[in-house]
């Protein structure tokens, strides 16, 4: 049994204070979650409010983005061995926001993964169509092309210790969120690029999270789905009950 995970992207909101209060609420509403991993990526400046806020609970904290050198003249970035020394499990690499507006490109998704296992971070790796490639019916194969440029090529190793979110861009706070069947597909075809790859128990065990407008009102048939593994949220894991009540769907 693949056991869930209910990760939160913060994105660019919240400040170290507000992080505080968020736990304060959201702690005791997922004290018995046992169910699921939590998982929760506040921006940078906000990981050691929410690392001090999160101690003695189950929640994981993650950065939402790194870069792949350890250190160096790389003005503006962070590294894994810093994301990971500030008391980080998790980070998220290659999230379509990274992707659109910061140039990421599989490559370069590959090389932030790689640095994330090399730092001991557990990394979530953002896949995921554009409207007009789903329109024209490329979703597969846009899949196919992300996972064999990217996350394919690790080794057997690496690979097993990544989860996948499957975020279909055109989902993604726009309040439109893919049918179940629709994420169900796009799991089912990813997982097959990964039977293919990396063979029929690696295909079995990787976590493959849905993200794109999940909300408290339909997490619940997303994750009736037994292709979902849990789910990536933006928007709707700022609140501290509306996200505690995803969690506990
Ligand atoms: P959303 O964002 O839940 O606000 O659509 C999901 C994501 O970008 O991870």
């Amino acid at each position: 049994m693949r056991k869930p995970i209910m990760a939160g992207n913060w994105k660019m909101y919240k400040n170290p204070a507000e992080t505080t209060a968020f736990f304060e609420k959201f702690r005791p509403l997922v004290a018995q979650s046992e169910h699921c991993e939590i998982v929760i990526c506040p921006p940078y400046t906000n990981i050691a409010a929410a690392v001090a806020a999160a101690q003695g609970t189950r929640i994981g904290i993650g950065a939402q983005d790194l870069y792949w050198a350890k250190e160096g003249a790389f003005t503006g970035e962070v590294s894994g061995p810093m994301i990971k020394a500030s008391g980080c499990s998790h980070v998220l690499v290659g999230h379509s926001e990274r992707r659109q507006y910061f140039d990421e490109t599989n490559e370069t998704v590959l090389q932030r993964t790689i640095a994330a296992l090399e730092a001991g971070l557990s990394p979530i790796v953002c896949v995921g169509e554009r409207l007009a490639e789903r329109e024209s019916g490329e979703t597969e194969a846009v899949l196919a092309l992300q996972f064999r440029a990217g996350i394919g090529l690790l080794s057997a190793d690496q690979f097993a210790r990544i989860a996948i979110a499957y975020e279909p861009v055109w989902a993604i706070g726009t309040g439109k969120t893919a049918t179940p069947e629709m994420a169900a597909d796009a799991h089912r075809a990813l997982r097959g690029q990964v039977r293919g790859r990396y063979g029929a128990e690696a295909a079995d065990a990787v976590r493959i999270l849905y993200g794109g407008s999940v909300k408290p009102d339909n997490v619940r048939i997303l994750m009736a789905q037994p292709e979902l593994d849990g789910v990536l949220v933006g928007g709707a894991s700022l609140d501290a009950n509306s996200f505690a009540s995803i969690v506990n769907f």
